[in-house]
């Protein structure tokens, strides 16, 4: 089987090393990719926003399967150009990719299919914006006003803050900006991230992970794409864990068949355990990334099996997956001043170590990797339990040199002590 990888992060790295272990997986080919990618695949530089263009190297590069990572591909239907061309493609159509990329639809089928989610409300004008956040936010009980940019923003529109003046600084630069504002009411209790391979009505959930969005220790600082995850999840309950697939996921996938947009792809539901049970913060219609960085990590069931059944629709013949044992953590190591405006065209030392995963980084005319992005790095750690995953992984970035970067201290760590607990 030769699999066509679409996207250019640590997670398209996972994705790509996890295919690669798949004994039925005979080529592997990446657009764009990065430099650590070129490593283990035919690189492609074509414009992955052109549906036109992904089929057209899907077919020169004679893809059996087209793994999509972004969403943004997705929401512009290179699912629904691939399907139409005959390829067998692991992505949601444009219609199904709606549940991440309209969040008006999201919230409609999730009611539709009575799932426990934030209370939302749209504000698309400045006039509208004080009587709302004064609906949302401490004073209606809730610590923290979440405001959103309502629009794909990779992970970073959020700001989740007390303080009434930020909210509205916050919204008001984005409607100033023509975009709509999401606001939210705050879902208290941890977050968990969990990842199901769907194909239409089947569901295969995976491990669930953490995710930290916060850039800096104890949660601190700004919202990022993601600055490190683990797995599996020792504080999220068993039955909690079969609650979320059969009353919140199944539920979902089956609502979008009736709309007659099945879901065919990585169905990503971002959950908070509150103290009234599982809610979901989001659906996401792509892997995670940090967290199928530690989730791949685990998983030994056949990476590119698993996804060609998904994209054919044969999910429900495929059995249950089988994990190694043990635990996973990855460390994002970010570039000067991500999330802001990034420092790049540094020479990245020890970049080439096991357990280090590209993301923005590319080759040099003379063979050096550089940065070229914010989240430069993945590097994934593993081990008997998190406490030796979190050894392992520190010790990998101990040994790569990137002048100004910065990584938290402090992944998995309140995990692995037993700290989480719901
Ligand atoms: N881990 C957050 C995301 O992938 O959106």
């Amino acid at each position: 089987m030769r699999v066509l990888v679409i996207g250019s992060g640590a997670r398209e790295h996972a994705l790509l090393l996890a295919l690669q272990r798949d004994p039925e997986v005979t080529g592997l080919a990446v657009a764009p990719g990065n430099a650590g990618t070129a490593r283990i695949a035919e690189q492609h530089d074509v414009d992955v926003t052109s549906n036109d263009d992904v089929v057209a190297l899907a077919r020169a590069v004679r893809a059996d399967l087209v793994v999509v990572g972004p969403e943004v591909p997705l929401v512009l239907g290179v699912a629904d150009a691939l399907r139409a061309a005959g390829i067998v493609c692991f992505g949601p159509s444009r219609d199904a990719a709606r549940i991440e990329g309209s969040k008006a639809f999201a919230k409609d089928v999730m009611a539709a299919a009575g799932v426990r989610t934030a209370a939302s409300e749209i504000v698309d004008t400045p006039a509208r914006l004080d009587a709302a956040l004064d609906r949302f936010g401490p004073p209606a009980g809730d610590p923290a006003w979440v405001v959103k940019d309502d629009r794909l923003a990779a992970g970073k529109g959020v700001v989740v803050t007390a303080d009434r003046e930020v909210a509205r600084a916050y919204a008001a630069s984005l409607l100033e900006a023509g975009h709509p504002v999401l606001l939210e009411s705050f879902l208290d209790g941890p977050e968990v991230s969990l990842f199901c391979v769907v194909d239409g009505r089947t569901v295969v959930p995976l491990l669930p992970a953490q995710d930290f969005k916060r850039a800096g220790d104890g949660d601190t600082g700004p919202n990022t794409g993601g600055m490190g995850a683990y797995a599996p999840v020792p504080w999220l309950p068993d039955d909690v864990y079969r609650d979320v697939v059969a009353n919140i996921v199944e539920p979902v996938a089956a609502e979008l068949v009736r709309r007659g947009s099945p879901f065919c792809g990585l169905l990503y539901a971002g959950l908070a355990i509150t103290a009234k049970g599982p809610a979901v913060v989001e659906f996401n219609c792509r892997f995670g990334d940090p967290e199928t960085q530690a989730v791949l990590a685990l998983l030994e069931s056949p990476l590119g099996q698993l996804l060609y059944a998904a994209g054919s629709g044969a999910l429900a013949g495929f059995g249950e997956l089988r994990w190694r044992a043990g635990a996973a953590v990855a460390v994002v190591l970010a570039a000067e001043n991500y999330p802001g405006r990034p420092r790049v065209g540094d020479v990245v030392v020890g970049s080439e170590a096991d357990g280090v995963l590209h993301a923005g980084t590319a080759r040099r005319d003379d063979g050096a990797i550089v940065s070229s992005g914010g989240r430069v790095l993945s590097v994934v750690g593993t081990g008997a339990d998190l406490s030796a995953a979190r050894a392992n992984a520190y010790d990998i970035l101990r040994s790569i040199r990137l002048p100004g970067s910065h990584f938290r201290s402090d992944i998995a760590l309140l995990a692995s002590e037993g700290k989480i607990r719901v």
